[in-house]
């Protein structure tokens, strides 16, 4: 049974008596297959004894002035339907008071990756998600915390974060869930039009095509232009970027696995995906 809870003290109550090992599962809610996987990754990690707690929380702070704070979907009876299905101990859904309480200020280490891939269009918004996950893990203070690969580079910087600041505290990282046409789930997926999601799979399409050819021995050029080329069979898809890096978001050489990232825009609803990939050495 889920217990659905909002303050910070009600959440302490909540996690009493429950077990002693506990594991967060970060949200901003809209839950759907992809949390429920990350559920059941930090359910399985945390054994019997364990205790997932859920945070479902809209985090205006990343949110840029142009993004879709306002509209972001918000369901928490949905949420709740999810969490229990997929087995949490406990849904927290606090108040921006509960997290920023007396807006006391936090020392975030910026990083020049930081304004690479998403952090070009979304200024602030990688020491914003750092800054929320590290006051959710004080709050909460988490044996170990569940985040999806499909934001590869928020999970980059959570991880270092983690294991500099938070070294107590083990970072799980779950591989993308996605949809039967290959589509990486999302709770933005929701604002695609009918025709927009007819032709979004081109976008995990493109990344396997980038991979293939990468196992062919294409250059990077040559992979990114395939990319775009699988891409322009729809004129609903506008890619904002394409990039090929190491997992720690430098450069990739050959002969060690890296990852292809793109985001892309269809219409109004900006969309990312990742997949690892491979450089062939040269023989
Ligand atoms: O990935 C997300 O949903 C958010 O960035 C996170 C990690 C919950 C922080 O608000």
């Amino acid at each position: 049974m889920t217990q659905l809870v909002h303050g910070n003290s009600e959440l302490r109550l909540a996690m009493n008596g429950l077990g002693s090992n506990i594991c967060l599962v970060p949200t901003m809610g809209a839950l759907h297959d992809g949390h429920a996987a990350l559920i059941h990754a930090g359910k399985e990690f945390v054994g019997k004894d364990g205790c997932v707690v859920v945070s479902d929380f809209v985090n205006p702070k990343q949110f840029g002035q142009n993004e879709d704070f306002e509209k972001y979907p918000r369901n928490i009876e949905q949420d709740l339907k999810v969490a229990r299905s997929a087995g949490a101990h406990i849904l927290w859904a606090p108040s921006v008071e509960d997290v920023y309480p007396g807006q006391w200020p936090m020392d975030i280490e910026t990083d020049p990756r930081f304004e690479i891939l998403e952090g070009k269009s979304r200024s602030g918004h990688f020491a914003a998600v750092l800054e929320v996950v590290t006051r959710l893990f004080n709050i909460v203070q988490p044996n170990i915390a569940v985040f999806g690969e499909k934001d590869f580079q928020q999970l980059v910087f959570i991880s270092e974060m983690a294991k500099k600041r938070e070294p107590q505290i083990g970072i799980l990282a779950v591989p993308t869930k996605r949809d039967f046409d290959g589509l990486a789930l999302s709770s933005r997926n929701v604002y695609l039009s009918s025709d927009q999601r007819n032709v979004a799979h081109l976008i995990p399409d493109a990344l396997k095509q980038g991979v293939l050819l990468a196992s062919k021995g294409a250059n990077l050029q040559e992979i990114k232009d395939s990319v775009k080329e699988v891409i322009s069979k729809s004129n609903l898809i506008e890619i904002e970027y394409v990039d090929i890096l190491n997992n720690e978001l430098n450069e990739l050489i050959p002969g060690i696995v890296g990852r292809i990232l793109i985001a892309a825009k269809l219409g109004n609803t900006r969309l990312i995906d990742n997949m690892p990939i491979l450089l062939k050495e040269e023989s």
